[in-house]
């Protein structure tokens, strides 16, 4: 299960330490339905809810994918595909197709190197979007429809997957017309929240994730973290994060060691940047990616304005250890780190650099899961869930909504002279 380590934070809050009595009363009224979006709360039983007919099916398309494709091309944005991507990188499983993730923007220049990248290539598409509407993915749909139109002719629709809602909008009724095989982004979940439903499982088990343990392992995650006690890690996190921010404490960053986990780090900016950046409140999610960026971003954030807190994510042990070769007459003098794993050098690092950070006036949380496969991500994705769900209540603000993007949309439908805009 997942750890909290607050030691390098309790120096910076007041003697009273983070506030519980606020934690517990957001994840009261989480449980009890009675916040604000309390209708998009049920990534809470996502876990449940998925278990039997749903994970067959999901799995059963993903073998047929596996069997019939060297590639899949997701098409989605935003919480339509950060979380599948988060995983697929993270867990990084072998043998099965590779996973295109297009969709997310309109540079022609980034179409154009994904369909070279994907060449002749035998392909499937899983399409992804709860609207149907969202410019850049349908766009992109069209033209990736095309392209296994042209390839394979009638057979084209067995090879096109949606994930979209289970009723409504532009993507179901082309769904239901061409006979694609759909899956549901059930109406109680937000994209954000929506990585643990057939949004996220169906793109992580054709790229060969045992969604199995990680459903399983994440139905244990949630009801572990329904504990309403200040041992719970994500009433921990929460509010620490929160009593950082009162004191002026505005931007969190995200670290890992792990290169592996850059999408992760995307996917909970999207977490936390769209659950709690609204009426003029938030803190502001940004990441970096240790120990490369200790060489780039280190020395702001070891003397910049002193407006950051950081949150690194670890794990407690790698896949595979490395252990550091000894050289006859130490040419490079480094052979006082021989015989060790690379695995012991790095968590000295991190302990290192987590003094320093400290030291320079930067609270640390910690925050760790025994491995980097399906049982910790599917801990990680429940932990900064149900916390962001908690953090956001105590901030005051709707966690469930995004009012702020749809603002960009109009203007660009607008300007684009899309009908009845
Ligand atoms: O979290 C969200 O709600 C958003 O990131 C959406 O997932 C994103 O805008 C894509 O929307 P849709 O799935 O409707 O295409």
């Amino acid at each position: 299960m997942v750890k909290v380590d607050l030691s390098g934070a309790m120096g910076f809050l007041d003697s009273t330490g983070p506030d519980y009595g606020a934690a517990g009363q957001a994840h009261r009224a989480l449980a009890e339905g009675k916040g604000a979006g309390a209708d998009f709360t049920g990534w809470r039983e996502l876990p449940r809810r998925v278990q039997g007919e749903e994970l067959k099916q999901i799995t059963a398309a993903a073998e047929r994918i596996r069997d019939t494709s060297e590639v899949l091309v997701v098409v989605g944005i935003g919480g339509s595909y950060l979380g599948a991507r988060a995983g697929i990188e993270l867990i990084q499983p072998k043998n099965g197709p590779e996973v295109i993730f297009a969709g997310t923007g309109l540079s022609p220049d980034a179409l154009v190197s994904k369909l070279e990248q994907l060449g002749d290539r035998d392909f499937s598409i899983n399409v992804v979007s709860k609207s149907g509407t969202t410019l850049e993915p349908a766009a992109a749909f069209r033209i990736f429809r095309g392209l296994l139109e042209k390839k394979y002719g009638a057979g084209a629709r067995r090879r096109i997957y949606a994930t979209t809602d289970k009723a409504r909008g532009v993507l179901k009724t082309i769904a239901d017309k061409e006979g694609y095989e759909s899956f549901v982004v059930p109406d109680d979940v937000g994209g954000r929240f929506s990585v643990l439903s057939a949004v996220g499982l169906l793109p992580l088990a054709a790229a060969g994730c045992d969604v199995h343990t990680m459903v399983g392992a994440a139905a244990e995650a949630m009801y572990e973290l329904d504990l309403r006690s200040p041992d719970n890690p994500a009433w921990q996190y929460a509010a620490t994060r929160n009593a950082l921010y009162a004191k002026g404490k505005k931007i969190e960053i995200l670290a890992s060691y792990e290169p592996s986990f850059r999408y992760m780090a995307e996917w909970w900016k999207q977490l936390y940047g769209e659950s709690e950046g609204k009426n003029g409140v938030g803190i502001y999610p940004a990441s970096v990616e240790y120990n490369a960026d200790l060489h780039s971003m280190g020395q702001y954030i070891q003397d910049g304005p002193r407006t950051l807190m950081e949150t690194v994510v670890s794990f407690d042990r790698p896949r595979k250890d490395y252990e550091m070769p000894f050289v006859m007459g130490d040419p490079d003098g480094l052979n006082y780190l021989a015989g060790r794993g690379l695995g012991e050098i790095s968590r000295v690092a991190m302990e290192a650099v987590k003094a320093a950070h400290v030291a320079g006036g930067v609270p640390n949380m910690g925050v760790s899961v025994p491995r980097r496969d399906e049982e910790g991500f599917a801990e990680l994705v429940c932990f900064f869930e149900m916390a962001c769900a908690i953090s956001g209540y105590m901030l005051g603000v709707n966690p469930f909504d995004q009012p702020g993007v749809e603002a960009y949309k109009k203007n660009m439908f607008r300007m684009l002279g899309k009908p009845g805009t």
